[in-house]
């Protein structure tokens, strides 16, 4: 094992020079480079393409992909794919949707696809002169930046305004250019940042040729531009809804009526409470993250801007609601989210582009339709089982052949403790305690498991 010293000039090693590098940070350095190898795929133009989407690529992290189907969106089916690996987020999503497509499906619409950038400067001038002189300096950057902007405009996008923000009394002499743009069906972030870029050249520009602007009012002082990833328009609405009565069946032990009116409060308890809250969104981005990721969307922007939305009236609140109204059942979500299906990963990624296919090649609206779509069903199935039989049945069924795979079961010995769990709980101590039973029955298997003296987990 080697010392973690400073390691200069990592970046331009080989692939394999980085991989045996790295390999000797380890305690088995063969046993690391052929194991981690063992994840390159055999396609050496593929492999290419994928570790040039990021740097210093020694292999591949595995993260399954999997299939949501009976996704009902606005009377049409979908087949939605999920990158994700924690289990239970699938089955948990396949349920609800089956159960929702039994009920007319979910809705979905979109408000618009308004993104946001800022421009942030200083400037020692008089803010009222400034105000006057922005209509002019706001036309000079819209049209300073056409040719960044004429292909977008020729698409229906480019940049629908520009602000002046007066920050002066909170941070001497600054000032943002707040833009709203229009980016289609692109997430738009290149489009934006170039038309920021710009406008930092620009309004130095306009300031130093203005005649009307004299001597340190000629100075402005660029501090950064950058798009925002909060963008609060940028807004899908989904919603599922039933009469009272068709929920019958939603769980053995629950009347219809039972149900919608617990369901309803572990909402509302997400709507006061921030420590509810925060787990309950996390179940919305189980499912929405899952589809960012299998379409090659940036799914941290859109858990940042999700949150901060999360945020906007002061207090961290669900981004669901619930209403049990005139023997009526209401469960809907609100979430702003910038998405894209051309440009970037979407079309670089082959399993992206096979994910946009499988989806039949939605525009950006459609797409951020299906993502909220799966954060609400995700949602409803994890609400549901809490206020029913409990989360951890569930999770821990499926967490079983996780705990299975740790003591490296063989099939015969998943089998039986497949069978055998079915009516017991679930727990890394109860696994272990029925391997270690089966294995005194059957000595073959013993020998090719693994940590059974493990107190892991
Ligand atoms: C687990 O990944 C997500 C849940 O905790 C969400 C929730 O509590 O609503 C089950």
């Amino acid at each position: 094992m080697k010392s973690l010293d400073v390691i200069k000039g990592f970046s331009k090693l080989t692939k394999k020079e980085k991989l045996e590098l790295v390999s000797h940070y380890f305690h088995n350095p063969a046993e690391i480079i052929k194991e981690l190898q063992e994840y390159w795929l055999d396609d050496h133009h593929k492999q290419t393409l994928i570790d040039e989407f990021s740097e210093n690529t020694i292999t591949n992290f595995m993260v399954p992909y999997g299939i949501v189907p009976n996704v009902v969106i606005n009377d049409k089916n979908y087949l939605v794919p999920l990158v994700i690996e924690e289990s239970s987020v699938i089955a948990a999503a396949s349920s609800s949707a089956k159960f929702w497509a039994e009920r007319g499906g979910f809705k979905a619409e979109v408000k618009s696809l308004n993104k946001m950038g800022q421009v942030h400067f200083l400037w020692g001038g008089d803010s009222a002169k400034l105000r006057e002189f922005f209509p002019e300096l706001k036309a000079y950057l819209i049209h300073g930046t056409r040719l960044i902007t004429s292909n977008m405009v020729n698409r229906g996008g480019g940049i629908l305004d520009i602000e002046l923000k007066d920050f002066t009394d909170k941070i001497e002499n600054c000032y943002q250019l707040l833009a709203t743009f229009d980016t289609r069906n692109a997430m738009g972030a290149n489009f934006i940042n170039s038309c920021l870029e710009e406008f930092a050249v620009l309004i130095k520009e306009f300031i130093n040729d203005k005649e009307d602007f004299k001597g340190k009012e000629k100075d402005v002082t660029i501090v950064m531009s950058i798009l925002s990833n909060y963008t609060p328009d940028c807004l899908v609405r989904c919603w599922v809804d039933c009469e009272i009565p068709l929920l019958e069946g939603v769980d053995k032990d629950f009347s219809a009526e039972e149900f919608a009116k617990k369901f309803e409060i572990a909402v509302k308890i997400a709507e006061i409470d921030t420590y509810r809250a925060t787990t309950h969104n996390k179940g919305i981005f189980n499912g929405i993250d899952a589809v960012a990721i299998a379409t090659g969307n940036d799914f941290r922007a859109i858990e940042a801007c999700g949150h901060t939305y999360a945020s906007k009236d002061g207090i961290y609140k669900s981004l669901s609601h619930c209403t049990v109204e005139n023997n009526h059942f209401t469960f809907s979500l609100e979430i702003p989210m910038a998405m894209g299906t051309v440009g970037g990963l979407t079309v670089l990624h082959p399993l992206a582009k096979r994910s946009l296919e499988l989806l039949d090649n939605p525009d950006a609206e459609e797409l951020m339709k299906i993502a909220a779509t799966l954060g609400l069903a995700n949602n409803f199935a994890a609400v549901r089982s809490l206020v029913t039989k409990g989360i951890q049945i569930g999770h821990m069924k499926m967490h079983l052949v996780n705990i299975l795979n740790y003591f490296n079961a063989g099939v015969d010995l998943k089998n039986n403790a497949l069978e055998y769990f079915k009516d017991q709980k679930v727990s890394f101590k109860s696994v272990s305690n029925f391997i270690q039973e089966y294995a005194k029955n059957n000595k073959n298997e013993v020998k090719q498991l693994t940590n059974l003296d493990s107190e892991k987990h």
